[in-house]
């Protein structure tokens, strides 16, 4: 694996889960894997999980971690070819990652979609930019198209949880007053695919996720009809994707509350607004997976970093 930008980098995530779960018991078992090699984390947004649990990750693989946050701290950057670069950007994205190549043996990327204009988001070019120019390995910390770390994690705790072969699972739409990017509802609905599981979408109408995503997994608009007989719940807002990044909907009967969970496990990857996402007592209750969500991110980019250095 030269790079891990997207949940397609996981060949087989049956054993993936399995290798993170190794890690798990022993996070200190491949502790001389990084020695004397330096992890970059750019930060163009805001992040809580993903900043700490990639440099625990990497703490535990004895990387050192740099971490830089590009979108207030960097030069504004340029992405187009040939161009004269008298307006506003300072530097130009083929130097900023050459740059960062000579200090970093790996890079991790958080760089969102700007929800304005699907087409350029969708071309991801932080991320791409960086895998073409640095000459190091990029990690995907969440871009336009996924956030596979998330994914992965969500994995390792759905199978840690599971009681049954083959789960339901139900991603559930909940309202939210900002527009949402759709890189973790994506990135979950492929993970799924590759898992043993049966999945289910709900949302109002127009918020359809992409359809080369979702492809023929079957969409309910009747929340209550797609919660029946649910194993895990994943709720999740998202602003509409045919109508690019646009709020349809902010029914706050989409909720999710401790009535509509019944007995299935809830899972969000956080943050969250409470009692607007999902009531604070599904948040506390004992069904509640988020924590363990939260503690598994450590492990899958562990074993995406220990696979970069292995290769
Ligand atoms: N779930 C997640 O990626 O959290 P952060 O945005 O805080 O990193």
């Amino acid at each position: 694996m030269k790079h891990f930008l997207g949940i397609e980098a996981i060949d087989d995530m049956h054993l993936w889960v399995r290798e993170a779960r190794d890690l798990k018991k022993d996070p200190a078992a491949y502790s001389h894997l990084g020695k004397n090699k330096t992890l970059g984390l750019l930060f163009f947004n805001n992040s809580l999980r993903t900043r700490m649990s990639t440099q625990k990750a990497a703490f535990n693989l004895g990387l050192n971690a740099l971490v830089m946050n590009v979108g207030q701290d960097g030069w504004s950057l340029e992405f187009e070819d040939n161009v004269i670069m008298n307006g506003e950007s300072a530097e130009h994205i083929k130097e900023a990652a050459g740059v960062l190549g000579q200090y970093c043996d790996l890079i991790g990327v958080r760089a969102f979609a700007g929800l304005k204009d699907k087409e350029k988001d969708e071309k991801d070019r932080v991320l791409n930019a960086l895998a073409t120019y640095s000459g190091i390995p990029v990690i995907n910390m969440e871009s336009t198209l996924g956030h596979p770390l998330q994914a992965l994690a969500d994995a390792i705790t759905i199978d840690e949880n599971k009681i049954v072969e083959r789960p339901k699972v139900v991603l559930s739409w909940a309202p939210h007053p900002r527009a949402l990017p759709h890189a973790v509802p994506h990135s979950f609905v492929r993970m799924i695919q590759q898992i043993t599981a049966d999945l289910v979408i709900t949302h109002p109408e127009g918020y359809e996720l992409d359809p080369g995503v979702t492809q023929n997994t079957t969409i309910e608009y009747d929340q209550e009809k797609a919660l029946k007989d649910a194993d895990f719940v994943y709720v999740k807002n998202w602003s509409s994707y045919s109508q690019y990044g646009k709020v349809l909907s902010q029914d706050t009967s989409w909720m999710m509350t401790r009535e509509k969970l019944g007995t299935a496990n809830f899972m969000h990857c956080l943050p969250v607004r409470r009692n607007v996402v999902v009531s604070g007592e599904v948040l506390e209750g004992n069904k509640s997976l988020v924590m363990q969500q939260a503690n598994n991110r450590t492990y899958a980019a562990q074993l995406v970093l220990k696979k970069l250095l292995g290769s």
